[in-house]
């Protein structure tokens, strides 16, 4: 496993495999890796022949009040869990190679980012959309792979992807959870007993949610308010919002009637935490 810290490194590596006739697959990842990172690199391994995994906590799309400095760094493990998975690249660059003195150039996705963490988290998508194109312009990979836990991030790069033209396939994985539900996440080690006992209320209100749309409720006003009184009800737990949106828009709907997004994000304490379900009816 080579481990590449600079651009022409990273680049050079993946030539020779490129050069060989290799699929290369790429899996985008902030670091402090764990099951649901390992999923998106098993994918990669099991369908291409060669995989590139970047680690890199990118500034760019923290707000200023965020939790960028204290973001868990973890690269020992990190690398260990790599090699088990049998990636063939690690590209950890450092803040300053990835946007040095001057560095000017954005890329931004409009109408998808509006809604979700895009309201919450205004510059977000706009940092994600940047650092992905620029990850995918050095390593240039075939398929790169995506959590649907971040269901609006896969939506902005697919929608990135297609208007920009790059020619990459994206995969989306499904959500990786802990025992009791509870989404798997960079930041769930943040949370202290309690909060952590209480974080499963994100992954109860969704089961709730597809449970009464299994019922027949169509009403997503109705869902969306009932969503909120449950988290408002829990210990610990802040709302900040709870939606159903319509999955290829992201646009509000009013009856459920085709596949929506049912999405919530909850504070406990500074830690903010999201969770979806795709639901198709
Ligand atoms: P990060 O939060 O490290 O996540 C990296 C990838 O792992 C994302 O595609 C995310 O959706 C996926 N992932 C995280 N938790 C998951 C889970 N429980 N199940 C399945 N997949 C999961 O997302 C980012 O980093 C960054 O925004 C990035 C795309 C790397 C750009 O900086």
């Amino acid at each position: 496993m080579h481990i590449c810290e600079t651009i022409s490194a990273t680049r050079q590596a993946i030539l020779q495999a490129r050069q060989a006739g290799k699929k290369i697959g790429f899996v985008p990842t902030m670091g402090a890796l764990h099951a649901g990172h390992a999923i998106l690199m098993r994918r990669a391994k099991t369908e291409c022949d060669y995989v590139v995994v970047s680690i890199f906590v990118n500034p760019t799309q923290f707000g200023p009040n965020e939790d960028f400095a204290r973001y868990p760094r973890t690269f020992e493990a990190d690398q260990a869990l790599c090699a088990a998975v049998g990636v063939d690249v690690i590209f950890y660059p450092t803040p300053e190679l990835m946007y040095p003195k001057g560095y000017q150039t954005f890329v931004e996705v409009t109408e998808i980012t509006k809604p979700l963490c895009g309201a919450s988290r205004p510059g977000h998508f706009r940092g994600v959309a940047t650092v992905v194109t620029k990850l995918f312009n050095i390593v240039m990979p075939d398929v790169a792979y995506f959590g649907q836990k971040d269901a609006q991030q896969c939506r902005v790069i697919q929608q990135m992807v297609a208007d920009l033209n790059m020619p990459i396939q994206i995969e989306i994985v499904e959500t990786v959870r802990e025992p009791d539900g509870l989404a798997m996440s960079s930041r769930n080690r943040y949370l202290n007993p309690l909060q952590r006992h209480h974080a499963t209320i994100l992954y109860r209100t969704l089961v709730w949610v597809k449970e009464q749309i299994a019922a027949g409720q169509r009403n997503a006003h109705e869902l969306e308010k009932q969503m909120a009184l449950r988290i408002e009800q829990t210990p610990e737990a802040r709302l900040d919002y709870a939606k159903i949106l319509d999955y290829e828009t992201f646009s509000p709907v009013e009856t459920i009637e085709k596949k929506v997004l049912v999405a919530l994000a909850v504070f406990f304490d500074q830690t903010r935490l999201i969770d979806n379900f795709l639901i198709d009816v």
